[in-house]
């Protein structure tokens, strides 16, 4: 998969050539390329914002240096892309955006400045996304969150599937409770069930304790979780125990 990002800042491009994403662009088998707005200004400051007409603080990227690093981008490549803005005016990026985006040949991310965008750019993108009800200084960290959730869902870069396969918001449940050595750790140990190599076992107590745990924490996500009958039972009967 490809991944580009218009961006003021394309130096940030290389915070993903770390760890298995790093590997993967390496390898070639991941690529990532960026297209910098400034590089398509006509004046001699190279600017590519501008003041917002009807007054108010602060300035806008203006229209021409987006759209013209955005078809650059498209001068350099075969296949299609999925242009994505990033704002927090857009839809909240979740998994399964991540999901869907994983599908893709190409994804481009747009990372904003100043106080956003010119209007008439958003003519030029399939879709908005944000990365929470917050506002960041920049669209660059959205587009880092957005590249990393989407790229290990890819099988190269992360080679076993199944790692990714039963982790929080990928079930629909937060994940269970994960422990590695030692057995005990300043009193604490580790609960004797995943000691006990039986995989039926243990297997249920980590379906329970993902219930439990997306019960504490994110009832919400139950509302829309794929659940069984038996995850009912243990759900009503973790009610019971007052989770
Ligand atoms: C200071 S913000 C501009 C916010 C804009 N004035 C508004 O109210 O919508 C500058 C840029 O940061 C990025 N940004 C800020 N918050 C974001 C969020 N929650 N999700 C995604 N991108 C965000 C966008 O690219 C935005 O254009």
């Amino acid at each position: 998969m490809r991944f580009e990002i218009v961006t003021l800042f394309p130096e940030i491009a290389a915070s993903l050539r770390l760890g298995l994403l790093g590997k993967a662009i390496e390898a070639g088998r991941v690529e990532v390329a960026t297209s910098n707005p400034r590089d398509f200004t006509t004046d001699r400051h190279r600017s590519v914002d501008d003041a917002p007409y009807g007054g108010g603080s602060g300035m806008v990227m203006m229209p021409g240096p987006v759209v013209e690093a955005l078809e650059a981008l498209d001068a350099g490549r075969a296949g299609p892309t999925r242009r994505v803005l990033l704002t927090p005016q857009g839809r909240r990026f979740d998994q399964a955006t991540a999901e869907r985006f994983a599908t893709l040949p190409c994804l481009t991310l747009v990372c904003g400045r100043y106080e956003g965008f010119d209007e008439r750019i958003r003519g030029y993108v399939d879709e908005e996304v944000s990365l929470g009800d917050f506002v960041l200084l920049g669209g660059e960290v959205a587009a880092l969150t957005v590249v990393e959730a989407t790229a290990r869902l890819l099988p190269e870069v992360v080679g076993n599937r199944r790692s990714t396969e039963e982790e929080s918001h990928t079930t629909g449940l937060l994940e269970y409770p994960q422990y590695t050595r030692p057995v005990e750790f300043r009193g604490e140990r580790v609960p004797e069930v995943l000691l006990s190599g039986h995989h039926g076992r243990i297997a249920h107590w980590r379906r329970r304790e993902a219930l439990r745990r997306t019960l504490e924490r994110r009832p919400d996500l139950l509302a829309t979780a794929p659940l069984s009958e038996e995850d009912r039972a243990l759900l009503r009967e973790l009610e019971r125990e007052g989770t």
